[in-house]
């Protein structure tokens, strides 16, 4: 099977239960507030258009917006973009695979990944990063969240088959992308899984 139809495969299930995970995870407030602080700490330090990768609903690149900075939002789920689109105003929210974003090259001062590579292969995951570096300005940045865990293994995500990645090795891979890591997390709650997040720079 081709990456398009793996990812098209997790499109058609996220599809199916869009109206529950708008209701469940719509807003930033549904959010911990921790993931708030970073993300809107990590925007704060952008100047220039940023893409919201995998957006889902919008509710992060409407939160990136922040009633000015210019702000899109990508995702392969029709019912997400209608809802975004019918929900926030400013944003911008296109159709696309992460594997092959339509825009021509190094546009957005920052691109957020929100758990949205979370689902992807380990095999298919180094175009997509590739991808995200290709649309970022020299220097852009890239904060991505994830599941964290010792390996990169398999787990039966509610929705559709996710990956646990061990933080370093999720790093790795960035650095074969072409970025540097800046700043590693991790979160834990008793019987959660462990929340990770990566930050990282385009080095040229
Ligand atoms: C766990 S949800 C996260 C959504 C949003 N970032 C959030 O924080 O609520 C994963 C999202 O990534 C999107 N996604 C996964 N693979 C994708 C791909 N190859 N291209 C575009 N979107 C993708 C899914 O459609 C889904 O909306």
């Amino acid at each position: 099977m081709e990456a398009s139809q793996r990812s098209g495969q997790t499109a058609a299930r996220y599809s199916q239960v869009a109206e529950a995970y708008i209701d469940m995870f719509g807003s930033p407030e549904q959010a911990e507030a921790e993931d708030r602080e970073l993300i809107a700490a990590w925007a704060a330090k952008l100047h220039g258009p940023v893409l919201d990768a995998g957006c889902g609903p919008g509710h992060w690149t409407q939160f990136i917006a922040d009633g000015n900075r210019p702000s899109t939002g990508v995702d392969l789920v029709p019912e997400f973009l209608d809802f975004a689109r019918r929900t926030f105003q400013q944003p911008d929210f296109l159709r696309a695979d992460l594997a092959h974003l339509p825009f021509d090259g190094e546009q957005f001062s920052g691109v957020l990944s929100w758990y949205s590579v979370i689902h992807v292969p380990p095999s298919d995951l180094p175009p997509i990063l590739d991808e995200l570096a290709r649309v970022l300005q020299p220097a852009g940045k890239l904060l991505l969240g994830f599941f964290a865990g010792d390996q990169p293994e398999a787990f039966g995500h509610q929705v559709a088959p996710a990956w646990y990645w061990p933080p370093a090795q999720l790093g790795e891979l960035l650095e074969q992308s072409g970025f540097g890591v800046l700043e590693v997390g991790t979160r834990s709650r008793p019987a959660a899984r462990t929340h990770g997040h990566l930050s990282a720079q385009k080095l040229s």
